[in-house]
């Protein structure tokens, strides 16, 4: 029998369009699939994806509330008894997408100076709080670097680095455990995932990563259908259980005890 921790917090992080969003999907399908823990999907991207690729829609992402409560109370008609923060707090729940088998969050963006701050710093307080209340809480982060180095991962319970399968992939892997080492962010685990790989170079992957002290789980194959329903702007999560992709994460969801 697998016994999860409590509150399970799994980020999913990467190089640009390596499939971090697709990665996350899939990993959403296969916790729909086992049907046993309440879920939590954040979209941490500012260009706000992932609704997109689930068909969730979304009415405000939490940029929108921040800007709307900053405008609000510049102009004097939103009062300051209250600390800004407890307000989003609230807004943050009525924002919050529920469907059937998971609920969305979308972090967005925000305008002007200081504001992407401000949505990370929210980010943060989501993963503190929001989390607590699910048995998984599933984040895809934004590409690049710069996220990470403002400590938004911080209470990260697994980190899941995805490459593809070039050098550059693994170089950006490398830099991002760096980064996390660097700015001690609290992660239990970190895992690099392969995705579109043939396998051969899942087997050349294995084993550089190893020597790198990388623990590489395997990859995720190719799968016509996935970017068939990407043109078609069909949801992920309508993947057939016996679709490549699909069967693959299961598989390396279970040799980390995720399901
Ligand atoms: N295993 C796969 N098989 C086929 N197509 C894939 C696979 N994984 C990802 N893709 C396609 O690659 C493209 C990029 O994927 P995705 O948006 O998931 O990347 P990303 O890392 O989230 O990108 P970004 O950095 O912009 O957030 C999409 O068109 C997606 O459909
Ligand atoms: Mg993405």
């Amino acid at each position: 029998m697998i016994i999860l921790a409590d509150s399970t917090v799994l980020s999913v992080s990467g190089k640009g369009g390596v499939g971090k969003t697709t990665i996350a999907a899939l990993i959403l399908k296969n916790l729909i699939i086992a049907n046993n823990r309440s879920i939590l999907v954040v979209d941490a991207d500012p260009a706000t994806n992932l609704p997109d690729l689930l068909d969730v829609p979304i009415d405000k992402t939490v940029g929108m509330v921040t800007d709307e409560l900053k405008k609000g109370i510049s102009k004097g008609s939103i009062s300051t008894t209250v600390s800004k923060e407890s307000m989003l707090e609230a807004k943050i729940f009525e924002i919050l997408a529920e469907t059937s088998d998971f609920d969305l969050l979308a972090m967005g963006r925000s305008e002007g100076e200081g504001c992407y701050c401000m949505v990370n710093h929210m980010l943060t307080k989501v993963v503190d709080s929001l989390s607590k209340n699910y048995d998984i809480t599933l984040m895809d982060m934004e590409a690049g670097l710069e996220h990470l180095s403002r400590r938004t991962e911080r209470d990260v319970d697994i980190m899941l680095i995805v490459t593809d399968q070039s050098r550059m992939g693994l170089q950006t892997a490398k830099r991002i455990r760096e980064i996390a080492d660097e700015v001690h962010i609290n992660f239990k685990k970190m895992y690099l995932v392969g995705n579109r790989f043939d396998e051969q170079s899942s087997l050349v992957f294995t084993e550089a990563t190893g020597k790198i002290g990388f623990e590489f789980i395997g990859s995720v194959p190719e799968d016509s259908l996935v970017s068939k329903y990407n043109i078609q702007g069909t949801s992920l999560l309508k993947l057939p259980k016996d679709s490549p992709s699909l069967n693959k994460m299961s598989e390396l969801m279970k040799r980390i005890n995720l399901i």
